[in-house]
């Protein structure tokens, strides 16, 4: 019996000739299409549940991946060429952009929405530091999802002495209301951001620098704005998109951070898309770029989008470790592009980067303390 059956599975290609002998062509015919019945129905019972558990472990990466399908680009925006040389005077470099210069700089207001991210903070406000009028910070204590959180603004705020004499620092309580969309609590924590900007004596045609504490404009891009005239009354700025620290670089898509010309009664902070109006390389965007492991587990359930959580060892403090050395995506999602070239061109982990040219100043006099920013310093501290 054990013989037989070892015999006819190894030698399954010839299953007709075994079970039926050699036989009138219909008849062999029938066998065959048995034998194709029978293997289609173990491919059925495999095959389904198999698929059903394919879809179920990765049915966002197939939406992701058919997303050209379902979406179209927006609109391309029109991207304003950036010109800069330290040694460029600002009268020459207001007149490469097509505007002219103004006796007087104008005021600049930088305003965040913090969450947790100090030591980016620190890098910001030092680039930012010698061209900004005052700087705005609010915090809440409660992430967009609805969980508590310890204002780590307050807790360290005697790390940031160097901008007190210029801070409006307020806080905000969260609704935690249960079960509501993340993006409902944002925009409430985003119009109570608009009365501490207020609260902070801006006034019409003050520059305000609206983007999240890891869109870091350059320090040489908003002093250009606030010398040159005619600037437009919105302007997105493109920044280098960076993913867990300065050697993993993405791409230069990132285009969320903008500059207005404050308008009383009609500038609203915001995060999205207000103008076409684009200026090329203009900072840095460094997301995720924590030094330790907790605070990535702490922002990865703090993201707007909790959904990406799909299981819980994701948050495993050896996985985190190994997906930041790697380049690798924290949710393993596939790249969010528009078209079938752009994602498959993006799938997988970033290459490292070797080059610390061009990033921010305090970062490089600083890198004792930021070293797990700069490339080759991939390992993060427990703690
Ligand atoms: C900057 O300008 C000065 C004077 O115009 C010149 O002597 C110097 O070589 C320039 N430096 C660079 C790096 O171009
Ligand atoms: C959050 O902050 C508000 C305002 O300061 C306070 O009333 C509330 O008790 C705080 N909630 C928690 C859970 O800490």
């Amino acid at each position: 019996m054990l013989e037989s059956g070892y015999y006819n599975s190894k030698k399954t290609d010839d299953i007709c000739e075994d079970v039926c002998g050699p036989a009138s062509k219909a008849a062999r015919l029938r066998c065959i299409l048995k034998g194709f019945n029978l293997r289609a129905l173990l491919a059925l019972l495999i095959g389904v549940p198999l698929c059903i558990f394919g879809i179920y472990l990765h049915g966002q990466k197939i939406t992701y991946f058919l997303r050209p399908l379902w979406e179209s680009p927006p609109k391309p925006f029109n991207y304003i060429p950036h010109y800069y040389h330290e040694n460029v005077s600002m009268e020459n470099l207001c007149r490469l952009h097509g505007w002219g210069i103004r006796e007087t700089p104008r005021r600049v207001f930088d305003a965040v929405l913090f969450n947790n991210e100090l030591d980016i903070l620190s890098i910001r406000w030092n680039e930012l530091h010698p061209y900004v009028s005052e700087f705005i910070l609010l915090e809440s204590n409660s992430t967009f999802t609805g969980i508590v959180k310890p204002l780590f603004f307050a807790q360290h705020r005697d790390r940031f002495k160097f901008v007190e004499s210029r801070l409006t620092y307020g806080t905000v309580g969260g609704r935690f209301v249960k079960g509501e969309n993340p993006f409902v609590e944002e925009s409430y924590q985003r119009v109570a951001l608009d009365q501490l900007i207020r609260i902070a004596g801006i006034s019409d045609d003050d520059l305000l620098i609206m983007s999240d504490t890891d869109e870091i404009p350059s320090g040489h891009t908003i002093n250009l704005l606030r010398w040159c005239d005619e600037i437009p009354e919105k302007l997105h700025l493109q920044l280098r998109n960076y993913l867990y620290s300065f050697e993993f670089f993405l791409d230069d898509k990132s285009w969320r951070a903008s500059v207005h010309r404050y308008r009383t009664g009609k500038t609203r902070y915001a995060h999205y898309r207000q103008s076409d109006e684009l200026l090329a390389d203009s900072g840095w965007h460094c997301s995720f770029c924590f030094r330790y492991i907790d605070e990535f587990i702490f922002k990865m359930r703090a993201y707007s989008h909790v959904d990406r959580v799909r299981f819980k060892y994701y948050l495993k403090r050896s996985r985190i470790q190994d997906v930041i050395c790697q380049g690798a995506d924290l949710f393993d999602m596939l790249p969010e592009e528009y078209t079938f070239k752009e994602i498959i061109g993006k799938m997988g982990p970033i290459p490292s980067s070797y080059s610390a040219v061009h990033l921010p100043g305090y970062l490089l006099q600083n890198v004792d303390k930021y070293k797990y920013l700069l490339p080759g310093n991939c390992m993060r501290e427990s703690g």
